[in-house]
């Protein structure tokens, strides 16, 4: 089969997206707000997640196999949606795949660059993405300008995935997370973690007017959408979309979950152990 066959047959195939457990299902709402059209294949690693605290070497090979898994379903692309993951393994998944790969950390940072006017960006995440220093360098190579003070928050994504997102608690602890930001006067904030978005109100209400944050969720899914235009694999059929959940853990605690990252899209869960 020609280049261009090849291509004109895998435009109709889902986007597989993955991340560490649940978290990565904010990046999944961009991509279907922005791409409705799409079929996407979500895959959570549920009973190995989270990777935040975990060796990048570690969280490198979990990220390779995921990837592998998700080629051999036939998807068209890959978007690595979690962070941890990201600064871990971006490069080595892009060079072991056919598929185009996608990380979310470049999206989030060239968005900064673009929108600070300071030149002071902080940047909040896991242990992994932040002791990476993925950020920093993506970046600092971006622009020598901009001075960055970045953050880990271990406790934010525990409140997360207890279903906490507001509340008094969640902004006291944000207090003391977000005091160096304070102290540097960044005018722009990067939700390093996919499980920030669900935070983006107690965030906003503590770092306070003036701070623009960015959600790397919707610069990853402009970025989607870029990246099919260029490479022409853009879905083109009538036939409806499809969406399929797959984890590795326990499947209905990943579909209640599911639903109040994603929402109601999330009707059943399979369970796929690597
Ligand atoms: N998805 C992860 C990230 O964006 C957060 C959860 C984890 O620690 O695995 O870094």
């Amino acid at each position: 089969m020609g280049m261009f066959e090849e291509t004109r047959n895998m435009r109709n195939n889902p986007i597989g997206i993955f991340d560490s457990g649940v978290g990565g299902l904010t990046v999944m709402r961009s991509v279907i707000d922005r791409l409705p059209r799409e079929s996407i294949i979500y895959y959570g690693d549920t009973a190995r997640g989270p990777y935040g605290s975990k060796d990048l070497t570690l969280v490198r090979k979990y990220a390779m196999d995921i990837a592998a898994f998700l080629e051999d379903l036939g998807v068209k692309m890959i978007v690595i949606a979690c962070n941890s993951a990201t600064a871990a393994g971006l490069g080595y998944v892009k060079n072991a795949c056919e598929v185009p790969v996608i990380g979310v950390i470049e999206p989030g940072a060239l968005e900064a660059v673009r929108r600070t006017r300071n030149q002071r960006v902080g940047v909040i995440g896991t242990k992994a993405t932040i002791e990476s220093g993925a950020y920093t360098r993506r970046i600092g190579s971006l622009s020598r300008k901009i001075e960055i003070t970045s953050r880990d928050c271990p406790l934010l994504v525990e409140f997360v995935e207890r279903g906490e997102v507001e509340g008094a608690h969640i902004e006291q602890v944000l207090e003391e997370y977000l005091e160096p930001m304070r102290v540097a006067g960044v005018d722009t904030l990067i939700l390093g973690c996919t499980h920030y978005p669900l935070l983006h109100k107690p965030i906003a209400r503590v770092i306070g007017d003036g701070v623009t944050i960015i959600s790397s969720a919707d610069a990853t899914a402009a970025e989607v959408e870029r990246v099919l235009a260029e490479e022409g694999l853009a879905r083109d059929t009538d036939e409806p979309r499809t969406y399929r959940f797959l984890c590795s853990g326990d499947t209905e605690l990943a579909r209640r979950l599911g639903r109040m990252f994603l929402g109601p899209e999330v009707e059943h869960v399979e369970k796929a152990s690597l």
